[in-house]
């Protein structure tokens, strides 16, 4: 009886759990439904939940509890609490009184004495802990830290604080930002609460809502009450993008300083001072933080047209960053590259910035180059796939939500396809010979997809098609804009338009990155120029600021910086490391139980030969990475203080990264470590080796030979980061040192390598990539916590000598190598099963 009754709870629990959710419709001023509207609650706790609406604009989003992160390992569902279910009619009765005083919350209690109780919660409803439990007396008052217990701090975020005597309850949102401390009421039954608030707290602290909105439309708002409500159609009107983009150039043809400000438009310089932004109407600027204050100068000028800022977020920011494209590609989940795109969005527009200069799409299919891990695999379907999420991710499909920041994909046309990898710089574009049927039926479907997805801004890159450089490639070019409709703007990649001003945007692009509005012979130049060419590039470059709905609001929602390095966040990158890792070999260690080298196991003694790479959170992150800062900072962002661009190498500290040997020693404490082989106990059970490559980004990654160990023609450059000593030699001196023992080796790498005999001293084998800021990702599946299993499948073919480079799945016709059997086919990887 009583089991069944026990069983009965559960499924009720279930049942109920799977119906919360807010359901409405998003419709036009014509009541038509609006296909594909993004809706997400406005509370920014919730920042992470949004759903599309279906053809008829219908939608379900879910309560925050239960949405569909649930479903991965590192998610688990939790309660939500009616944090906001107060009886106001209490009020001449109430029995409790409470305050913040920016330090410490303060109450006292009516009349008689009682218990108290208080629960720090976050905004998800989730209780954190309890800080106030005691009995009190009546009429006096008492105080407490919200923040902190037995000395464990909170970190800085927004909570909501309940008081509770069993009668009456009090709520009081609280934000821990540092010394910016404050609170805002949210339910009393008096209204006697002295309130410190600000602006951003009052923002927060308004009731809850969903907001509908799609690029083209102006959003619009609804208020629920509870994460159950049905609310009545939501209409979001057309925003008339056109004719406010047509009666703004009007306005411009008819003006004595037209032409100048059309050529402001087209302009972005690096880093500007407010003063071109003012004489010279520059209209976008790239790097760096970008600031109030810029915005604010162009807003002076006599049109108002906000600034569009660039910058590369191209695996996260801020203290947590993501595997780069090339893991993401292995874990193959549109779902989580969607989230990981979206989080980069979120870390990047507090700091005024509102262009990333992502995904790259690029198809590489010759491991020299150094970018072959900003590629998401060798596989036009699988790019397609995760082209698609990633604008999702970046833009959502709604350009003006305020999570939301404008994708530039990149390096168009075919930067995968270089000849023999090389990436080429703003002074030299090697050739891509490929045929155009081989770059539409290999290169181009991820642009495509991309551009489909609503992208709204492509960047030519560095390399010749067809030996004509992109930044002057009109066919190209014109690929895109003409064949393809592609209605934003395109932008040339960094100072390739540099003395041929007027010959790159001729040829169709229509912002040119890092030109100086200073130098006469530019300007000179880009003035020169058929003006039916500066009237379509303005045109495209207006669409897009008013599609980001810039004109309505240029500002950024700062309170999102009070979410960087937060555990959510963090645990998307966990979830993407551990779906990223690719398991290429796996001994067999006993026949008869079929027991396998991996899972460890943790009452096994692990010894970990870190070498160079294993407890360096730089070699983890890669290019593309900035350091240091404490949290939350804004000066960790490539172009600042502390630009990251070839990587952290051995200088890199990433403020609350996990490298893979503190994950490792996290999992399995008894576990020991040593630099290199000699370090090897004698009662070591195991041995995990940590080998890859040094950090590098771009031209400073090429090599004309992939073999691990080599790097020949490499000229790894990157500022911090210092060649690791043989990595084949230090695989091999563990196999001797181990004997008989197994030796695990875990491979940091941009690229797959060719690998000498590490496959073969190794028994068994895992492609981590480059894996960012969580290393306990990597950890959590060699120890196959919680059950986790490998989930990570090659999405670039594996070659087994430097000579079968370029190498990859099927016949497409392009170039390949020596040929032969690679050491793992694309769509590889072993699981525990
Ligand atoms: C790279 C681009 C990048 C740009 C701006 C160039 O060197 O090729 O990928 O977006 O710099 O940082």
């Amino acid at each position: 009886m009583k089991r069944c009754m026990i069983a009965i709870l559960f499924v009720a629990t279930i049942a109920a759990a799977a119906i919360a959710a807010v359901s409405g419709r998003v419709v036009d001023g014509t009541n038509k439904g609006v296909a594909d509207a993004m809706v997400c609650y406005t509370n920014i706790a919730n920042r992470l939940i949004y759903v599309y609406t279906d053809a008829n604009g219908y939608f379900n989003i879910p309560a925050p509890t239960e949405w569909s992160l649930n479903d991965l390992p590192m998610y688990k569902p939790v309660p939500i609490t009616a944090i906001r279910t107060i009886n106001l009619s209490n009020v001449s009765n109430s029995s409790l009184n409470a305050r913040f005083n920016g330090e410490m919350v303060i109450f006292s209690a009516r009349a008689e004495s009682r218990k108290v109780s208080a629960d720090l919660y976050d905004l998800s409803g989730k209780r954190i802990m309890r800080i106030f439990d005691k009995a009190v007396n009546g009429g006096s008052n008492y105080v407490f830290n919200p923040f902190v217990k037995n000395n464990k701090v909170v970190p800085q975020q927004v909570y909501v604080v309940r008081l509770s005597d069993g009668i009456d309850n009090i709520s009081l949102r609280i934000i821990n930002a540092g010394s910016a401390r404050a609170s805002t009421l949210l339910d009393a039954p008096n209204k006697v609460v002295s309130l410190q608030s600000s602006t951003e707290l009052a923002k927060l602290a308004a009731v809850d809502g969903v907001r509908a909105g799609k690029t083209g439309y102006f959003g619009n708002t609804a208020s629920i009450n509870t994460y159950n409500d049905a609310v009545p159609n939501i209409v979001i009107k057309d925003a008339n993008i056109e004719a406010r983009v047509d009666s703004l150039m009007q306005l411009m043809n008819s003006d004595a300083n037209g032409l100048a400000m059309k050529m402001g438009q087209m302009m972005q310089p690096a880093a500007p001072t407010s003063t071109p932004i003012t004489t010279q109407f520059v209209g976008s600027y790239l790097k760096g933080e970008g600031s109030a204050g810029l915005m604010n100068a162009a807003l002076t000028t006599k049109y108002k047209i906000p600034l569009i800022v660039g910058n590369d977020f191209v695996h996260g920011g801020r203290h947590v960053y993501f595997p780069h494209n090339v893991g993401l590609g292995c874990g193959n989940d549109s779902l989580l590259t969607e989230l990981a795109y979206r989080i980069y969005s979120m870390c990047c527009l507090p700091l005024y910035n509102n262009e990333n200069f992502a995904p790259c799409l690029d198809v590489h299919r010759d491991y020299r180059s150094g970018r072959v891990y900003e590629s998401f695999g060798e596989s036009p379907d699988l790019v397609s796939h995760l082209a698609k999420a990633a604008i999702r991710g970046i833009q959502g499909t709604d350009l003006t939500s305020g999570y939301t920041m404008m994708a530039t994909i990149k390096h168009w046309a075919a930067a995968g396809a270089v000849d023999q990898g090389k990436t080429g710089n703003s002074g030299t574009c090697p050739n891509i010979s490929a045929s155009t049927a081989i770059l539409s039926k290999i290169h181009f479907p991820g642009y495509l997809a991309a551009v489909k997805a609503g992208a709204a801004g492509v960047m030519t890159g560095y390399p010749a098609v067809h030996n004509v450089c992109m930044a002057i490639n009109k066919e190209f070019i014109d690929t895109l804009k003409t064949n393809w409709g592609f209605d934003g703007f395109v932008i040339t990649d960094w100072a390739t338009s540099a003395g041929r001003e007027g010959q790159s945007a001729l040829a169709g692009n229509d912002l040119l990155m890092t030109i100086d509005p200073t130098e006469a012979a530019g300007v000179t130049q880009l003035k020169s120029i058929d003006i039916n060419r500066i009237n379509d590039a303005v045109k495209r470059l207006l669409r897009v600021k008013f599609r980001m709905g810039l004109f309505e609001n240029p500002w950024p929602n700062l309170a999102l910086n009070n979410y960087l390095a937060s555990t959510d966040y963090r645990n998307v990158a966990r979830a993407c490391v551990r779906k990223s890792l690719v398991l290429l070999k796996n001994d067999t260690l006993n026949k008869t139980t079929n027991a396998r080298v991996l899972p460890l196991s943790k009452t096994a003694r692990v010894h970990v030969v870190v070498g160079t790479i294993g407890d360096n959170i730089g070699y983890q992150c890669g290019g593309w990475s900035s350091t240091g800062g404490t949290i939350p900072d804004n000066t960790n962002v490539l172009g600042g203080a502390d630009e990251g661009w070839q990587g952290t190498g051995v200088a890199g500290a990433i403020n609350g990264a996990t490298t893979i040997w503190k994950g490792i020693s996290t999992s399995c404490p008894t576990a020991t470590k040593s630099a290199d082989a000699s370090g090897i106990p004698a009662d070591a059970a195991v041995i995990v080796v940590v080998v890859g490559e040094p950090t590098y980004a771009e031209v400073n990654g090429d090599v004309t030979d992939i073999t691990l160990n080599s790097l020949a023609g490499g000229n790894f450059a990157g500022p911090s980061a210092p060649k690791p000593p043989d990595q084949i030699a230090l695989v091999q001196a563990c196999k001797t040192a181990a004997g008989t023992r197994p030796v695990v080796t875990v491979l940091v790498t941009g690229r797959p390598n060719a690998l000498g005999t590490i496959p073969a001293n190794s028994n068994a084998l895992v492609a981590a990539w480059l894996p960012g800021t969580e290393g306990n990702g990597v950890s959590d599946v060699l120890f196959s916590e919680n059950s986790v299993d490998f989930a990570g499948k090659l999405s670039f073919t594996w070659p087994a000598s430097n000579a079968q480079n370029p190498i990859h799945a099927g016949n497409l016709g392009d170039a390949t190598g020596s040929g032969g059997t690679p050491l793992f086919p694309f769509g590889w990887g072993l699981t525990y099963k």
